[in-house]
Order: C-alpha cells, then structure tokens, then sequence
C-alpha cells in the first residue's frame, strides 16, 4: 500500500514542480499569471510538505528552492568557458562614426546592426545543462567569478528547467540582474523606518543583494533579469535578435524590444539614442546609455575582440548627470601606503538622486589643470563611479579675489613634509612607520582577507590595539600574548583566545600571501604571485637587481623600482626581518612533480578551459615536466586549446602542423581523463 502512495506522491511532487514552474513563468516573463498568490501559496506549501516526507527525492531546481534560506560562508570561485568582457564606451557622435569606419574598413561593409538599451546593473553568466539550471557566476575578473547559484535560483524570473528541447545540451545565457526602481524605494523606506542609513542606488544595492550570504534574505529583494546574450560550442541561431527570440522560448526574460537599422545611417542611431533618453525617466528601471552591437554572428566572430571588449559592439553612454555647486574646501586623505588624495567639500547638491557633499579631485595635477580655487562654483559629475567627481569650474562665477589654490606640503595627519616620486601622480607621506592612518592601514591591510587572512581581527580591535601601544608594525602582532590584552574593553577570553588562534594559523599563510601582506607599494595581489613564482623565495626578492626584477612577467620599472627601494629601506628590513623570525613562510612551495608525460615538451595554452582556469592548465603542464610558452612557433609540440582559442593562432599552428589538443587531450596524455570525468 506505502509504495503505491509513494509512487503517487511522487506523480504529485512531479506535477506540483512543474505546475509551479509554469506559474512562475506566467507571473514573472509573461505579466499574466491565471491563479491568485492564495492558489500559487497553497501549491507551494503542498509541494513542500511532500519535499519533507521524501528527502530522497529532493531536486535543487525545484521551485520550492527560490525561497532560499541556505547560508553560505563564501562564494566559490569559477573560471568562465568564454571570457566576460565588458564594452568599449562611447559619448559623441564622433566616436560612433569611428566605430562604424573600423567595422567598414575590417569588413568592407557595414552590417545589420541591433541597439539594445544598456540597462545598469550586474552581469552574470547562467549555465545550463540538459536543459536544467546549473550554476551562475558572476563577471568577477572576466576570467573568473563567483558561484552564486543559490541566490540567482531565488529570481523568479531565472527559469530553473526550460521550456521546449531545441536547447544545446550545455551552455550559459547571459545577462543582467538588476533592481526595478520601485523595489529599490520599498527597500529604503522600509530601511528608513528601522532606522538604517538608506542604500545609495539601485545597482549597487543590486550587486549588494547577489553577494549576500543568506539567499533567504535575497529571496525577500525584488531583483529582475533581462537576457541579452547566448554562448555555447554548440549551434546557436545564426543571429543575436533570432538567439534571444530563442531564449525567450525557452524561458528566459528578454528585452521586449530592439531596434535593427542599418549602421550607414548614424542619423537613425542618433534618434533612437534622443528618444531612449526622453523615454529614460519614465523607464521602472535604470539604464545608462544603449548598445549597438553587430546582429550577424558570424560577422562578429571575423571582427573578434581587442584585449578587454568585442570589436562588433560598443556602449553609447549618456553624458553624466552633472550638477553644480560651491566648492568650500579642499581636504587632504592619507591611504595606507601614505598616497594622499585631495577630496572636496562641497555645498551638499542634489546629483542622481542622492546629497553630495564631497568628490574626489584625484592629485595636484588635475587641480591645478582644472585651475581649481576655494570658492568656486564647480561641476560635480557621477559616472559609473561611486565617489563623483569635479569636472570644471564656472569661471563666470568666480569670486573675485579668489586665490590659486596651493597643494598641501605637508602631511595632514602627522605633519611630515609630503613627497612626490618623479613620474608618478600622487604625492606621499613618506612617515610610514609613524604617521598613525599608515600604521593602522597597514596592519588592517596585513590582516585582510586577501593577505594574512586573520578573522577577528577587525580595524577597531586594530585601532584599539595600536591606540593602547600593544602595537605598532605587523610583526608585533606575533608577540602578543593572552597576558598583552589585560584590561581592554570589550575582550573576552573567547575573543582573545579566537584571536591568539588566528594570528597563529596565519603563520601557514604561502608565501606570496606574505609578500602581498608586507603593503609594499604596487605589489598588489597579482604582482606579488608574479614575483613568488619567478623568484621563489623572499631572499632572492631581496637581493634581485633592477634588471632582474624587470625580468619578471608584467613587471615594469614603476614596480621594480618600488621593489627596490621597499627593501632598501632599513626599517623595512628590520620589520621583514622581524616577521621572518616570527616563522612566516619565505619560500615558494616546490612544485610538486605529478609526473614526466611531457618532459621536454613545449606546449602553448590557449582560449579558455571547462575544468580549469587557464593558469591551472599551465600549472598541470609544468607539474607534468612539460614547460609552457607564449607564442606558437616550430619549436611548439602542441597547443592545448580552449573552447575560444583565437583564429590567427590556430592558423599558424595548423600552418605550422603543431597539433591542437583539447582539454580532455590533455588530460588524456596525462593520464587524467577517467578520474575527473
Ligand atoms: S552585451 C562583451 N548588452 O554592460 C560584453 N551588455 O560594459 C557584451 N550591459 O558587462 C555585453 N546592458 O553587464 C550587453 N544590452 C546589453 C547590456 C549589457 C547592460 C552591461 C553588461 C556588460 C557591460 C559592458
């Protein structure tokens, strides 16, 4: 009798999914829902109750999944198949007409072109397997982002099993997550009335929501979708207009209109831009320009990209909102690394639709070549920037007398005479074991997530511990004791204990955590890696001559000569020398030989990979005897290319009879393919 009810159980389950998916649609993509909220919540709580009874068969793309409710601690990092560019911008007609002249020259004629609204919010990449929904990352780097499947499966409008089967068996529909304006001022009011500061604009609370770690709490925010594009190995319509009618077939949320014209006649472009602009106030949703983009695919694939954007399409951006109010006062902020930057204070103005009472004016240069004086009337503009900025001066309105602005000498916080490197923009403070911002920027940089990672260690109980004396430089922070904490406030046993724990464990932290924790100046996250791997190990960093260090990839004379100077600094050899008695790591960790499969093969990677990141790729390579290249040439053995690899380097390897392996080749040569299936 119990089978024969599970086995209806389970028709039910099926058909409650699948119902409730179908609703779904309706409500979200197609605004006619045929059911009430009553019905849609009693079919819910029924599919959840049966979810209850029967774990075993629990589906993570059931619609009862969009409530959330799971919390994640972090989000994983995901390489992306094809790399998440961004668009190259325009704002005059001029450079418009330019981007038409290269696409002509390139092509010898000009072709079908689609213009799209640029709506402003949060790209993300969502795959699909079978049909199904899978994982959905965000741009990140353009290489990489982050899992947030579990918040993105919140989107009522993000179908999580699609309609029809005319789908490719795998591949990501793109496009962007993005707060209507009326969900955006529900959510400030509500914050308003419990007292808390409202958020800045829809897109940032857009891009805040994704990254919350409670999927619950994003379930409860009204985010949207529109789909504007499709990438796959797989056949796809042979234009982008005929791909995205397709993605609205299977489900997905797309523009409800574009508009093709024919690029020849910028005129049209024109007046379509004049029209989305009058038509922007009344949009339920923000945008910030319009995308002109080639419709015909394979015309785009002969256009190909530039390093960071596509040649075939590009970003017509309306000029920035700009308003103008009085400048009262220039202040000066000290950075971590003693960079000061000159801020504004400003009359507060009204500026898309937030006070602005101060913007950033960058270094002296761009003060004085604005000829920015105390009193004047001043342009402040918001870009895509958080922070405005002053873009010119109303000259008309100058107070007379008004005097020339002259730049600070000295150090704002601690007095020190400011410095500036020959070259470079910014000027320094050059006080940096002394001068109280650096001293806290740099522990508070030393323990952050990216560098020594130690949890707990907050910059109040940073401030709290400098401003008592425990200390003064990141390696006091290893000579600290439960007894150091006697009569703090606010710390516990558990929290001392937590925090003794942490600075401990952080002493296994690899070392190019540790030499990117050391704050040295341009050695951001990707040059200290870049360094750690060339030279292996704290000592020949140290001892490395210009010329050497300039050997390194993507290392420069900026960076080198930073370098340099860093460890030529007494005081900096006897703190990393301090930090190294405390038992940091100072060596690379040897590569751990996997194998010999390709010793004495030279190999070139290319395009982007399904398993692995392009630098794993290089990594398994090496880690199998073989070494990696740059450019294809005789010498080459094979190229072990991606999904995207460019065309003119597999013309020269096919030219040059090198053969081409794919990912599983690879893993095929190594021995890998059955175990990571
Ligand atoms: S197409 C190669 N179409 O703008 C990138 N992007 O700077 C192709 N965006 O990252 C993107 N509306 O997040 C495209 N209709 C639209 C868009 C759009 C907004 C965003 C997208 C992209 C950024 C480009």
């Amino acid at each position: 009798m119990k089978a024969v009810n599970a086995a209806e159980d389970r028709q039910r389950i099926q058909w409650l999914r699948q119902e409730l998916e179908e609703h779904n649609h309706r409500y979200y993509i197609l605004d006619q829902p045929i059911i009430s909220d009553i019905e849609f919540d009693a079919l819910m709580r029924e599919l959840q109750d049966l979810e209850a009874r029967y774990p075993e068969w629990e589906d993570p793309n059931s619609p009862s999944k969009r409530v959330g409710g799971g919390v994640v601690k972090g989000f994983e990092t995901v390489y992306h198949q094809w790399p998440m560019l961004s668009l190259s911008n325009t704002y005059s007609i001029e450079e418009l007409r330019e981007f038409f002249d290269r696409i002509e020259k390139a092509l010898g004629h000009l072709p079908e072109m689609v213009c799209e609204l640029k709506y402003d919010g949060v790209a993300v990449g969502l795959r699909y397997r079978e049909g199904q929904f899978e994982r959905a990352v965000t741009r990140g780097d353009g290489e990489k982002g982050d899992d947030i499947s579990e918040n993105i499966r919140t989107l009522g409008s993000v179908p999580l099993c699609l309609k029809e089967h005319s789908w490719p068996a795998y591949f990501e529909a793109r496009g962007e997550v993005y707060l209507p304006r009326a969900g955006f001022d529900k959510i400030n009011a509500e914050r308003l009335e419990q007292g808390l500061e409202p958020f800045a604009n829809p897109r940032n609370t857009a891009s805040g929501s994704l990254k919350m770690q409670d999927s619950g709490a994003v379930a409860k925010r009204p985010l949207d979708i529109f789909i504007y594009s499709l990438h796959s190995d797989e056949p796809l319509p042979a234009s982008h207009s005929e791909a995205l009618e397709q993605a609205r077939r299977w489900g997905f949320r797309v523009p409800p209109a574009q508009w093709i014209c024919l690029s020849d006649r910028p005129d049209e472009l024109m007046e379509f831009m004049a029209r989305t602009e009058a038509l922007r106030p009344q949009l339920p949703f923000d945008i910030d320009g319009v995308v002109i983009k080639v419709n015909n695919l394979d015309i785009r694939q002969k256009l190909g990209f530039t390093a960071k954007s596509p040649r075939w399409a590009v970003a017509y951006k309306f000029q920035a909102e700009q308003a103008l109010t009085r400048l009262n006062e220039v202040v000066y902020q000290v950075g971590r690394t003693g960079a000061i930057t000159p801020v504004a204070q400003l009359e507060p103005v009204l500026l898309a639709g937030t006070t602005v009472k101060r913007a950033s004016l960058h270094n002296a240069d761009q003060i004085e070549k604005l000829d920015l004086r105390v009193g004047d009337w001043v342009y402040v503009e918001k870009g895509g920037e958080i922070i405005p900025k002053v873009t010119g001066v109303e000259l008309d309105r100058r107070p007379e007398h008004s005097q020339p602005l002259h730049y600070a000498t000295h150090c704002p916080e601690c007095g020190t005479a400011l410095e500036r490197n020959p070259g470079e923009a910014q000027h320094y403070c050059p006080n940096r074991l002394e001068c109280p911002p650096q001293i806290l920027g740099r522990l508070e940089h030393f323990v952050s997530r990216k560098a020594m990672d130690i949890e707990g260690l907050g910059g109040e109980t940073l401030d709290l511990l400098v401003r008592t004396g425990k200390i003064h430089r990141p390696s006091d922070l290893y000579t600290l004791s439960p007894a150091s904490f006697d009569g703090l406030e606010r710390m516990g046993a558990k929290t001392i204990s937590n925090l003794i724990d942490g600075i401990e464990r952080s002493k296994s932290q690899p070392f190019e955590r540790v030499l990117f924790a050391l704050g040295i100046r341009h050695v951001g996250e990707t040059v200290a890696k870049k360094l750690c791997a060339h030279f292996g190990s704290l000592q020949a960093i140290r001892q490395a001559t210009q010329e050497e260090l300039l050997d390194t990839e993507e290392i420069g004379t900026v960076i080198a000569e930073s370098v340099r100077s860093f460890f030529a600094d007494p005081e900096q050899q006897r703190e990393v020398e301090a930090l190294v008695r405390a038992g940091l790591h100072t060596e690379a960790v040897e590569k751990v030989r996997e194998g010999n499969a390709l010793e004495g093969l030279t190999l070139v990677v290319s395009g982007s990979f399904e398993r692995y990141g392009r630098d794993e790729i290089k990594e398994l390579i090496e880690k199998h005897g073989g070494k990696v290249a740059s450019g294809v040439s005789a010498k080459t053995h094979a190229v072990v290319a991606g999904s995207d690899m460019g065309p003119a380097k597999r013309k020269k390897a096919t030219d040059l009879g090198v053969p081409i392996w794919s990912e599983a080749e690879l893993e095929a040569h190594l021995g890998l393919g059955a175990e990571q299936g």
